[in-house]
């Protein structure tokens, strides 16, 4: 991949790609539960409600965004506090081409800066490159709950899988 890429943080101004792309993963079907198109009102929200640790992440070549990743809220007990749930969305066109990979491996590193401990996700089991992806960096399968979920109707199974960043709680 080309080093023309650029990985920061993300600002308001980057939110409507992020909508763009997000939604082109809702429309897929692949990525996510939910099945109606997010709106820029609701993207403001959920950028302007996380506090500074749950950081989001864009991934940028010749000032467009082609993908983001966001460390969020696990839970709200504070024994999870160390715990951030992840999320990462590549445009269309550029999937596959290791901008996940790239992305991925800047959120850990921002989520050791920030204090979290692990980093956990849900996917289908179905979603092939974010399997290969987290597989690939190194994400554990914790397991597979039977149709935990509903999508069009139709009960889908839901994989948790996980990282640890601390190697002595390995
Ligand atoms: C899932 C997603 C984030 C992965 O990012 P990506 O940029 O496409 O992934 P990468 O190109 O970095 O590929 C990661 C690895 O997956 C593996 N891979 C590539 N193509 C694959 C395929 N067709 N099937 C299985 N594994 C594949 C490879 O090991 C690859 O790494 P390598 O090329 O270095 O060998 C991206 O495809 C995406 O946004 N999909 C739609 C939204 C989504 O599913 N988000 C995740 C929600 S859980």
């Amino acid at each position: 991949m080309s080093s023309l890429w650029r990985i920061r943080e993300a600002t308001e101004q980057d939110l409507s790609r992020i909508l763009d792309i997000y939604n082109q993963g809702i429309a897929d079907r692949i990525a996510t539960l939910e099945e109606h198109p997010k709106t820029m009102e609701e993207m403001y929200q959920w950028f302007h409600q996380r506090s500074p640790r749950y950081a989001v992440l864009v991934a940028e070549l010749e000032g467009e965004v082609q993908g983001w990743a966001s460390l969020n809220p696990y839970s709200h007990r504070c024994a999870y506090a160390g715990v951030a749930e992840i999320s990462v969305y590549i445009d269309r066109s550029w999937r596959g081409k290791g901008v996940g990979s790239r992305l991925l491996r800047a959120l850990e590193e921002k989520a050791k800066e920030n204090g979290f401990h692990k980093m956990i996700l849900f996917t289908f089991p179905f979603n092939d490159l974010g399997q290969g992806l987290y597989r690939k960096l190194g994400f554990r399968e914790v397991g597979v709950f039977r149709n935990q979920g509903k999508l069009d109707g139709r009960f889908v199974d839901v994989m948790a899988m996980e990282k640890c960043l601390l190697e002595e709680i390995e």
